[in-house]
């Protein structure tokens, strides 16, 4: 079984939710307290084994390809200064995972946006992280679906249970679940956003994938689905049917950084890790609970 070395950053998307924070700043650039949210994802691909990643980028997304570069001029400055542990914080984005970046020119879909990277994958298993979801987990996700890969050799998919109500929000999963470890699940249907009457169940596929190289041929025989996108999920379902498909509801909270809210509670979360930071929030949520102000009507 050929191992999975390389991963897929699509970040070419437009980030409506975001306007107008995300009108000339790349989301994946929007910080978790002190870290661009793109920096968590690749430090999860690095830390799932992986050693290339390739990351989609569209207009406005050069700020992304800066952050992983090193800034000799920086680290000097910072070095003169005597500054050795912002100097290591600066140094340790661009010493992560060997990082290739291809264009895509039109935002046509998450699977166009997959397809773009073929020739830089090859013929090769890869995994896929949507940059928008972080995951807070003590084994990294990607790790996860990686160890079901090589368990099943069926490309995988990272499951959630949502509530019902929620489910028309997300690509939904059906399929009977290994008793063993009441978590590997042998997919037999998969959809994108259906209305919530019509969810096959309430497992909710969520941005980590690892997908067999075959995908590209799915992905190029896929017509434009919802929102007149190429939808990854499309092509995993023509591919479920010849090759088999798995998903893996993993261990670990996620978090949807591409929505204000779920953004904001990301920042609470990775906050708690420094004390000084997180005794402050504490403070401020004990002053101010139970006064809330005016809306704001700007
Ligand atoms: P989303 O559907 O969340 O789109 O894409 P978006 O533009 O990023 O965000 P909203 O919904 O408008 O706020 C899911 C992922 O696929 C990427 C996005 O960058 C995101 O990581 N994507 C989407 C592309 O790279 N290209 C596309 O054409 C579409």
């Amino acid at each position: 079984m050929a191992t999975v070395r390389k991963a897929v950053i699509p970040a070419a998307g437009l980030g409506t939710r975001f306007l107008p924070a995300t009108k000339a700043v790349a989301k994946e650039m929007l910080p978790i307290v002190n870290k661009p949210s793109i920096q968590l994802i690749v430090e999860e691909a690095a830390a799932s084994g992986i050693e290339q990643v390739i990351i989609v980028t569209g207009r406005g997304k050069t700020e992304i390809v800066d952050h992983f570069d090193a800034h000799p001029q920086l680290e000097e400055s910072l070095r003169r200064a005597g500054k050795e542990a912002l100097l290591r914080e600066v140094m340790r984005p661009s010493q992560l995972v060997k990082l290739a970046t291809v264009r895509q020119q039109r935002p046509l879909g998450l699977g166009h946006a997959i397809l773009c990277a073929r020739s830089l994958i090859g013929d090769e298993p890869f995994a896929v992280f949507l940059p928008d979801d972080l995951v807070d987990s003590e084994r990294p996700c990607a790790r996860q679906l990686i160890d079901v890969y090589e368990r099943t050799g069926t490309s995988v998919v990272a499951l959630m249970n949502v509530p019902r109500e929620e489910t028309s929000s997300y690509g939904i999963a059906a399929g009977t679940v290994d008793p063993m470890d009441g978590r590997t699940v042998r997919i037999n249907a998969i959809v994108e956003k259906p209305a919530v009457d019509d969810a096959p169940s309430t497992m909710a596929v969520v941005g980590r994938y690892v997908l067999d190289p075959a995908v590209f041929d799915y992905l190029t025989r896929t017509n434009p689905g919802r929102g007149d996108e190429i939808q990854l999920t499309d092509a995993l379902a023509a591919m479920m049917v010849d090759r088999g498909l798995h998903g893996y509801l993993f261990e670990g909270d996620r978090f949807d950084a591409g929505d204000v809210t779920g953004y904001l509670l990301a920042n609470l979360n990775w906050a708690r890790r420094t004390p000084r930071i997180w005794s402050a929030i504490v403070r401020y949520v004990e002053e101010h609970s139970g006064k809330v102000p005016k809306r704001d009507k700007r």
